[in-house]
């Protein structure tokens, strides 16, 4: 589900939202890793059914079957490895009919090493591949030889392809704004799998959220991997969101990522201005020493983090912030992990996603330091950062109780269809009782109970924008 997908980061597969047989052949693809991921499987399965493949939400009927992967760290691709792992054995099984693909930025990262030495797969193409699939597909079914294209593109934005939507609610869609990452975080493998950073014209984007509005959509996310240095000409992110917020009062807009290192002013004054630009900002911090800030070659000082997070609170009142957090980074000493602990503590985030470190080929911290951290002190640093926002995270959510919150309601809650779940405008989760409400509605409910990940409530009422 939405909202529960880390931001940026990997998660277990999503498969496709429906089966929409037809095409002579039926492609099967399932997703890793970050939202960006989603949003390419999205084009990439626009791209094929337009080719004429069926999409299967079924592996087992699947002609053709897809790994969009992620590299972010060693352990996503172990599970990808793993996976492929299973689908040959599978593919012995059934003969030699069934092709097997990996897209994504792992295909980026291992290139040849997947078709070639371990022969694991038939096609790959990275990120920027989409657009070569059918041609991947047919050269490997007419050679029966392994075909990949891992070419980076400086251009490839796919403006104009329009998405096959993974998240089958209906109420809330992911819009690719830019694409690749030219911040080079010492520690970071994306630069390397999605290429140079390079920003979708903004007519396309005003254009793709009209139609998800006419579609009936109520909830967009831009994405992209560092959203403060989207540019067109003249227009930044804070024009574009002010656009595409004037679109539609009940439209919400959220957005992922923006690096604090250019989370301007004018963009924190567009969060207080426009009601439907939700008050919720993810600001990755990583960590809370200078020095290693400089290490992982972030860009930013802890006070300048603290300064701006300072003025995101007095320009947008209770807004919600969100961090990433990094332990066991090279050569992190006992006194600056506690530094991280003391700025967790400071800011007192409503949400983190938060790992150990894992080194990645090619990067700068793989070439440059010595990953000297031992694995269970790492673990050990990772276990005292989630205890910590487990903690900071149940208290802000208890101070939460009794207030009355807008909901976006995307549909049944997981455990029971006589609830409803949504989130505020603060990206919480809210579980309430249906109470006759539906999908898609805006939703006034008092917050009566909390987790440190859930907020339950009451239904008290539509909100006026829906009525
Ligand atoms: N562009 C986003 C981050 C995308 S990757 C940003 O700069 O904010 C999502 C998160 O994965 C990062 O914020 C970081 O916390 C984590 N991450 C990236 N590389 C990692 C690595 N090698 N080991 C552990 N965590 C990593
Ligand atoms: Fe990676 Fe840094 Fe780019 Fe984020 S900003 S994707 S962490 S290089
Ligand atoms: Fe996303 Fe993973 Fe690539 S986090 S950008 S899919 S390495």
């Amino acid at each position: 589900m939405l909202h529960e997908i880390p931001i940026l980061d990997d998660v277990d597969a999503r498969k496709l939202p429906y089966t929409e047989s037809g095409g002579a052949k039926q492609v099967y693809l399932e997703t890793y890793g970050c939202q960006m991921n989603v949003s390419d499987s999205e084009i990439v399965a626009a791209v094929l059914r337009k080719e004429g493949y069926g999409l299967t939400r079924d592996a087992r009927s699947a002609d053709v079957i897809l790994l969009n992967t992620c590299a972010i760290r060693e352990n996503a691709e172990q599970k990808v490895r793993h996976r492929l792992g299973h689908l040959q054995a599978r593919k012995r099984k059934v003969g030699g009919a069934l092709r097997i693909g990996v897209l994504g930025c792992m295909a980026e990262r291992l290139r040849h090493k997947l078709l070639e030495q371990e022969k694991l797969v038939d096609f790959g193409g990275g990120p920027a591949a989409s657009r070569a699939l059918p041609r991947l597909l047919r050269e490997s079914d007419e050679t029966g030889q392994a075909a990949i294209n891992v070419q980076l593109s400086r251009e490839e934005t796919y403006a104009d392809i329009a998405p096959v939507r993974m998240d089958s609610n209906g109420v809330t869609a992911f819009v690719s704004i830019m694409r690749g990452c030219d911040n080079m975080c010492a520690f970071c493998v994306v630069p390397f799998t999605r290429g140079r950073e390079r920003s979708r014209p903004v007519a396309t984007i005003v254009d793709e959220c009209r139609q998800l509005i006419d579609d009936g959509y109520k909830e967009v996310t831009l994405l992209g991997q560092n959203v403060n240095s989207y540019r067109d000409g003249a227009v930044t992110f804070a024009e574009l969101l002010l656009r595409v917020s004037s679109l539609a009062p009940d439209l919400r807009i959220r957005y992922s990522t923006s690096h604090p290192k250019d989370c301007t002013d004018e963009l924190l004054h567009v969060h207080r201005e426009r009601a439907n630009v939700c008050n919720y900002i993810h600001l990755p911090v990583q960590h809370g020493n200078t020095e290693v800030l400089q290490r992982m070659r972030r860009g930013y000082t802890v006070d300048e983090y603290l300064r701006l997070i300072g003025r995101a609170r007095a320009i947008c009142p209770d807004v919600s912030l969100s961090t990433d957090i990094i332990t066991g980074f090279c050569g992190e000493t006992e006194a600056e992990h506690t530094d991280t602990l003391a700025l967790m503590e400071a800011v007192r985030y409503d949400h983190a996603y938060m790992f150990m470190y894992s080194e990645r080929p090619g990067t700068y911290a793989a070439r440059k330091y010595t990953d000297d951290v031992p694995q269970t002190v790492k673990k050990g640093r990772l276990s005292e950062v989630i205890q910590l926002q487990t903690s900071i995270a149940a208290e802000n959510n208890q101070r939460e109780i009794g207030r009355i919150h807008t909901v976006l309601s995307e549909g049944g809650s997981r455990r029971s269809t006589a609830q409803l779940r949504g989130r505020t405008d603060t990206n919480k989760m809210v579980v309430f009782d249906r109470q006759g409400y539906e999908k898609g509605q805006y939703i006034s409910v008092r917050i009566t109970a909390c987790t440190s990940a859930t907020l339950m409530g009451k239904a008290v009422g539509m909100t006026q924008q829906e009525r």
